[in-house]
């Protein structure tokens, strides 16, 4: 009998979630594992002497995803006081050559770029159209066009991706250092593709 009226609790109190919405917190019949003692993020803490939950990392933890090449990390010199002007050329090597290099610059340009300043880098991808219609014209993106960043370093390139740059998102998460390089060398090409004629082609006529 007592066996029975169990079953039928449980019977009863497992059909009453089914399909149904409800603000009280799930009906769990083994608790142990569901309220384990635990700390919340911030959360102070006795133990240690800082009384932090949060233990900071051990000295000179390097995470293994980072880049350990200060210059192609950061797209600054050696002594970082000047920005790189080029890709590194081992960077290009260790990635398949020129060729492969720019085709995997273009491909990730295309998916992380394109939708805010167009297929062509003119600025007007699909983003940024939408933010003029609506007159957000901060969240506009400019066209890699205009003379000044024509004539950025590629470091500062790298680094306005990586870091981001006022209303641009930062790309360090989501986009890795050497294909980072790659969307700079294919930044460049796009470049190249609209610039004007150089001024010393008469010359050669
Ligand atoms: C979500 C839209 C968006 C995406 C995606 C985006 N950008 Fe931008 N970008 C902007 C906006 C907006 C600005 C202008 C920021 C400002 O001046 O407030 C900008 C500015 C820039 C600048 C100019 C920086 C300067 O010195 O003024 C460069 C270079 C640039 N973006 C490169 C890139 C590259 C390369 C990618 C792809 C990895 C990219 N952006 C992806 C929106 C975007």
């Amino acid at each position: 009998m007592r066996m029975l009226l169990i079953t039928l609790a449980f019977a009863t109190l497992s059909t009453g979630c089914i399909g149904g919405e409800s603000g009280e917190p799930p009906v769990v019949g083994i608790r142990n594992m569901y309220n384990q003692p635990r700390y919340d993020t911030q959360e102070r803490q006795p133990f240690f002497a800082d009384q932090r939950s949060m233990r900071p990392q051990v000295e000179g933890t390097v995470s293994r995803e980072m880049e350990k090449a200060m210059a192609i990390a950061s797209g600054r010199n050696a002594n970082d006081d000047a920005w790189l002007m080029e890709v590194h050329p081992q960077l290009v090597a260790q990635n398949g050559g020129p060729a492969a290099f720019l085709s995997r610059g273009k491909e990730r340009y295309d998916i992380y770029c394109a939708p805010c300043h167009s297929i062509s880098g003119d600025g007007k991808g699909m983003v940024s159209r939408r933010a003029a219609a609506l007159g957000a014209s901060g969240l506009v993106a400019p066209s890699f066009h205009d003379d000044r960043l024509r004539h950025i370093p590629d470091g500062q390139l790298f680094a306005t991706i990586t870091n981001g740059v006022r209303n641009m998102p930062s790309y360090a998460h989501s986009i890795p250092v050497h294909d980072r390089w790659a969307i700079v060398q294919y930044v460049r090409a796009l470049q190249l593709s609209q610039a004007p004629a150089p001024e010393n082609t008469e010359q050669s006529q």
